[in-house]
């Protein structure tokens, strides 16, 4: 993929590049060799093929759009396969990789839900969401944060990776180029390309604390650029975006004339510093926001997006046709993810987090890895390794084989230095994190 870098151009490495096609070609014809199989490959394999040939076998890549070289996949996700055919193995395996807390959905959330699939009047809500939970959603912001958003604006959606789809489905021309910070969460780029924008890569790093400044979009601004991207807290650093150089990217980018979306996911999970919103700062800016990190509910597939009033009516015309509406069994848990008992048990879980940073930051610290930017927010260390190897794939997969822990790499998060770091998810209980650095000082002293 093309996975521009503003004022460069790099390779992704995540993407089927062209040089990647021939080899792609060449492993599906042989998948199909000696099974007298035509030109067409597997296609049209015969019956008495053997039975290796009869497995399922990649499609030809001549047949796939051509946007699909340029999607790539986790790359975590052959780690987390080793990982599972460790464990099948009988070895101790920590999971420091996973992107979702531990925690279970809270209770109150749960008994909504079973109450509601009890009734048995599971049918579809208004593509927009359940009215009640647009208004619960509104209450949250004026409760928690002093603003009046009226749920006219809010539109309930499946996940806040739904939410990013509509906002860039309705905002993306072919050949709109989308400004977003390396690292950052992958998807999104994809999402871009997947509409036939040019996602460009902002590479950003600890001086501005992995995040995007208005000095660095404005110079990468050029008049095919439609937006930027931004997420606060972010994944994969847990670095935030505080109030004053949120307020500079809101008016840098609508001086510009461009759209500023913001994925507020991880909002709730903030330490040393208060949650705060871009709402308060931008009434144009598209806020993106979740039910699956603070909430506890990545399984159940919800979220929302506070859009601009003009664009609300594009974007449900786009969600009736994408999915027709979020899960409503998850709409109504929802509606008492607001109660103060549920707060108040997410605000438990938020100092667990806390703890467990405070604890995992200073350790790996004393092990010899870079803890470059002030992680404040999410459940995420990114640390730099480079002084204890040349690559950090090769090393989470040695981490994952020699002592059994399990981290993410770079790779997954764009092309930028990616080599150099690896990605923690505290999601785990201290006890398990300090285990997990035991194992990770043994490793290093051994030497790699
Ligand atoms: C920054 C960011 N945005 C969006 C998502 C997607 O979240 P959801 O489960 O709400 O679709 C994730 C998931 O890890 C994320 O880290």
């Amino acid at each position: 993929m093309e996975w521009r870098f503003a004022g460069t151009m790099a390779r992704d490495p995540h993407g089927c590049s062209a040089l990647a096609m021939p080899a792609l070609r060449a492993m599906f014809h042989a998948a199909c060799s000696g099974t007298g199989s035509s030109a067409r490959g597997g296609l049209d394999c015969p019956k008495s093929a053997n039975r290796a040939a009869m497995k399922p076998q990649p499609p030809d890549p001549q047949r796939l759009a051509a946007r699909m070289a340029d999607i790539a996949p986790f790359h975590v996700m052959e780690l987390l396969q080793r990982a599972r055919a460790l464990q099948a193995a009988g070895r101790s395996i920590i999971t420091l990789c996973v992107g979702e807390p531990d925690f279970p959905t809270p209770q109150p959330m749960l008994e909504a839900a079973i109450a509601f699939l009890h009734g048995g009047d599971v049918h579809y809500t208004p593509a927009l969401g359940l009215p009640q939970l647009r208004e619960a959603i509104a209450g949250y912001y004026a409760s928690r944060f002093g603003l009046d958003i009226p749920a006219s604006r809010i539109v309930v959606t499946a996940g806040a990776s739904a939410a990013m789809l509509l906002v860039l489905g309705v905002l993306t021309n072919p050949g709109d180029r989308w400004l977003l910070p390396d690292p950052g969460y992958p998807c999104n780029r994809h999402f871009v390309r997947l509409l036939e924008g040019v996602p460009v890569a902002l590479a950003v790093d600890e001086a501005s604390d992995f995040q995007a400044t208005a000095t660095r979009v404005a110079e990468a601004w050029d008049e095919a650029t439609r937006g930027l991207i931004v997420a606060t807290p972010s994944n994969p650093t847990g670095t935030v975006l505080d109030a004053p150089a949120l307020g500079d990217l809101c008016r840098t980018v609508a001086g510009l004339g461009g759209h500023l979306v913001v994925d507020e996911i991880y909002q709730g999970l903030n330490y040393d510093c208060t949650a705060h919103t871009a709402l308060a700062l931008d009434s144009e800016a598209f806020v993106i926001n979740s039910f699956s990190k603070y909430f506890g509910m990545t399984g159940w597939r919800l979220g929302w997006l506070v859009a601009p009033p003009a664009y609300v009516r594009a974007i449900e015309k786009l969600a009736q046709n994408l999915y027709i509406c979020a899960p409503t069994p998850a709409q109504h848990a929802a509606l008492v993810a607001f109660r103060p008992d549920t707060l108040q048990l997410l605000e438990q879980r938020r100092a667990e987090f806390a703890a467990r940073r405070d604890f995992l930051r200073p350790a790996l610290h004393s092990l010899g890895f870079g803890l470059p930017g002030n992680p404040r927010g999410a459940f995420y260390l990114y640390a730099d390794v480079s002084t204890l190897c040349d690559d950090s794939y090769a090393f989470a997969h040695d981490l994952l084989d020699r002592c059994g822990v399990a981290v993410t790499p770079g790779l997954d998060f764009g092309a930028n230095s990616c080599r150099r770091f690896v990605r923690l998810a505290y999601s785990r209980d201290t006890g398990q994190l300090e285990q997990a650095v035991q194992r990770m000082a043994t490793f290093i002293s051994h030497g790699r």
